[in-house]
């Protein structure tokens, strides 16, 4: 795996883990190590090997936001021209289930990165907001959109409003996460579940990724066209064959992910 100057990668068995490292900010993300992120879960969707990616942050918190200092250096033709969202963009492409184990500040674009894992699982003392109002400027990198699918108009409008910071139990209620683990248990336990995750036939988790997320731009309709499909699909996979051949022997099945 490569060396990244603003995150530290790992791989545990079928596991790829990517941890925020820029504890002394708080883990702020400035430009650069969003680059890091992108590109250290390209590769790990491209590495046979890794199953499941795990994302959490050393330190105090997960992430509290876009790095101020870089940001309030720019003017909005600088930031057209940067085209930095471009690599956020990149995150919505990845097909192998990311997993977010989240402890400390999830704030502003430390929020928006938590919403692009497909399954979060949080420490007791994790807070969640969007405090960019605050800052006179609003969320950049999907918040509005990725907030308000999740919990409805009304009350992403009341959050991003306020830019007040959210409980586990509140972020629980509202289907923002997962889980709540206690704090020196949260990223153990989430490699465990990642790891029951991985041993899954890879394509079947694959397609179910992708299905589900089409639920939330498609019609019902169109959504059960494209599940049909990949349904279908899946019936000229080996993990197929062999998934119903052993239900069919009373064995356990031996999957390959193909
Ligand atoms: C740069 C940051 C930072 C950030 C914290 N730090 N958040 N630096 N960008 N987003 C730095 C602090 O300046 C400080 O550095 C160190 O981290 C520790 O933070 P403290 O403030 O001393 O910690 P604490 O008192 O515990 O307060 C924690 C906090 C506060 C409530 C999270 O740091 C805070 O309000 N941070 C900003 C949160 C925010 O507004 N995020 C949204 C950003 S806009 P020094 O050098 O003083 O020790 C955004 C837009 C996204 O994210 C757009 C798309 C990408």
């Amino acid at each position: 795996m490569i060396n990244y100057q603003h995150i530290q990668v790992e791989q545990f068995e079928k596991i790829g883990t990517i941890r925020l490292n820029r504890p002394k900010v708080l883990n702020a993300l400035n430009r650069k190590m969003v680059h890091e992120i992108v590109n250290a879960f390209i590769e790990m969707d491209q590495d046979d090997d890794v199953k499941v990616i795990v994302l959490f942050g050393n330190g105090k918190a997960f992430a509290a936001g876009a790095d101020i200092g870089e940001m309030a250096q720019n003017d909005a033709v600088d930031l057209e021209l940067l085209n930095q969202f471009a690599d956020w963009d990149h995150l919505a492409l990845i097909k192998k289930p990311i997993i977010g184990a989240v402890h400390g500040f999830a704030l502003g674009g430390g929020f928006e990165l938590a919403l692009v894992c497909d399954l979060l699982f949080a420490a007791e003392d994790a807070k969640f907001g969007f405090p960019e109002i605050n800052l006179a400027v609003m969320p950049g990198a999907g918040g509005t959109q990725r907030l308000t699918k999740l919990m409805g108009k009304t009350k992403a409008l009341e959050w991003l409003w306020s830019g007040e910071m959210m409980s586990v139990e509140e972020a629980v209620r509202f289907g923002i996460i997962n889980k709540i683990f206690p704090k020196e248990l949260v990223v153990e336990e989430t490699i465990k579940y990642a790891k029951k995750l991985a041993e899954k036939p890879a394509l079947s988790v694959r397609f179910i990724k992708e299905a589900v997320n089409k639920a939330i731009d498609y019609s019902l309709y169109e959504g059960m066209q494209y599940e049909r499909k990949n349904f279908s699909l899946l019936f000229s996979s080996e993990d197929q064959k062999e998934g119903m051949r052993a239900f069919l022997e009373k064995r356990k099945p031996e999957f390959k992910g193909r």
